[in-house]
């Protein structure tokens, strides 16, 4: 794949190689905890580190960067995205990076943060109630929108394979790279599944280069979409499991469903949070203890990678800032931190994506 410098430049090449620096290339830690009396390690990419403080940064430079290269964008074009957070706080800022309107459909019980902060982005914000349909609801109207306006740009995060070779060229190859360069190799990836893009993406390059590594989806316990096919029941884990299983998830390519509780969740976000200082949303809390379970099965030797999603300043107003009563069967309680080591090093092989010559 040709470098992003000696690439040939069309004009606007240098603004996504600008974000690009904004983007991915995250530090991988360590985080060293004791659980049942035995020292362990966790590994989890520092993806609240990312230009909006999400992961969905990579995922959105990516899209708009091939619809560019494949010509089903042009300048000027509004982007139209349905998105529970995240992905529209990352669209917001890279879409009106490269000069585009931004107008996001979302649910109307989102916590208030995600709202102003894709207001004060510069998009527009157009609520969804329940009544008229909620997460799907803002999706058929996404695709409405765009069947009566000319100029419209759909994502379509939860159906683009591009969210997936996101993560397939940049997420993916950083950890195998990091990894390497501390002599280890990956037993199993674990992710909470939004659009499914983190955990198909990055199990895609890892099981390219160890065939045998298990990649685990992760869901809350409380609202199970992945194992019962739809939507049931109540979660907090913001950003994961929606209300159905997504287009781009091909859980016949996927090892066992993990669960976790959202309550456990939180007292696990709080715990990185006020012991080690990582400023973390809820769903890290949720993939670091995914990812002890699964190193539960494998050993506590087991080399378990995961993603710190996103950093908890979505969160100020939600339960992650409240006090959370510990239940029977919660793992946060028997966990110790110790601290966390974080791998710096820059792998500049990995997320050149396309080759750079996009250009707004
Ligand atoms: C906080 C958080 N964690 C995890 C995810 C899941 O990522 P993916 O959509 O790649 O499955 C998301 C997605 O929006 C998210 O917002």
């Amino acid at each position: 794949m040709p470098s992003t410098l000696t690439a040939p430049r069309r004009p606007g090449a240098a603004r996504f190689n600008s974000i690009r620096h904004l983007v991915g290339h995250t530090p991988l830690l360590a985080i060293h905890f004791t659980y049942r009396d035995r020292r362990r390690v966790i590994y989890a990419k520092a993806e609240h580190l990312n230009l909006t403080g999400s992961i969905k940064d990579r995922m959105a430079l990516f899209i708009l960067q091939q619809a560019y290269e494949q010509g089903t964008i042009k300048p000027g074009d509004k982007i139209v995205e349905a998105t529970s957070g995240n992905t529209g706080i990352a669209f917001s800022a890279i879409g009106r990076a490269l000069g585009h309107p931004v107008t996001i459909f979302m649910p109307d019980w989102m916590s208030r943060e995600r709202v102003e902060l894709i207001r004060s982005l510069g998009a527009h914000i157009r609520p969804v109630t329940r009544e008229q349909g909620g997460f799907l609801g803002s999706i058929r109207l996404t695709e409405e929108l765009a069947a009566d306006e000319e100029n419209i740009f759909l994502p379509r995060q939860f159906a683009n394979d591009a969210n997936v070779q996101a993560h397939a060229r940049s997420t993916g190859p950083e950890i195998w790279w990091q990894l390497d360069a501390a002599g280890l190799r990956p037993d199993a990836f674990v992710a909470g599944v939004g659009t499914g893009g983190t955990v198909m993406g990055v199990g895609q390059y890892l099981r390219s280069q160890r065939p045998d590594i298990r990649i685990h989806p992760m869901e809350p316990a409380e609202s199970p979409t992945m194992s019962t096919g739809h939507k049931v029941g109540h979660h907090r884990i913001q950003g994961i499991s929606d209300e159905f299983v997504p287009a781009i998830l091909e859980l016949g390519q996927l090892d066992e469903i993990i669960q976790v509780n959202d309550g456990d969740s939180i007292l696990m976000a709080q715990k990185l949070s006020m012991q080690l200082g990582l400023g973390l949303g809820i769903s890290s809390g949720a993939n670091f203890l995914a990812a002890l379970k699964v190193q539960e099965q494998l050993g506590a030797d087991a080399v378990v990678v995961t993603v710190f999603a996103d950093d908890n300043k979505k969160y100020l107003t939600t339960d992650l800032l409240r006090e959370e009563p510990v239940k029977a069967g919660y793992l946060s309680p028997k966990i110790e931190l110790l601290g966390y080591e974080a791998h710096k090093r820059i792998c500049q092989a990995c997320g050149d994506f396309a080759g750079g010559e996009a250009s707004p």
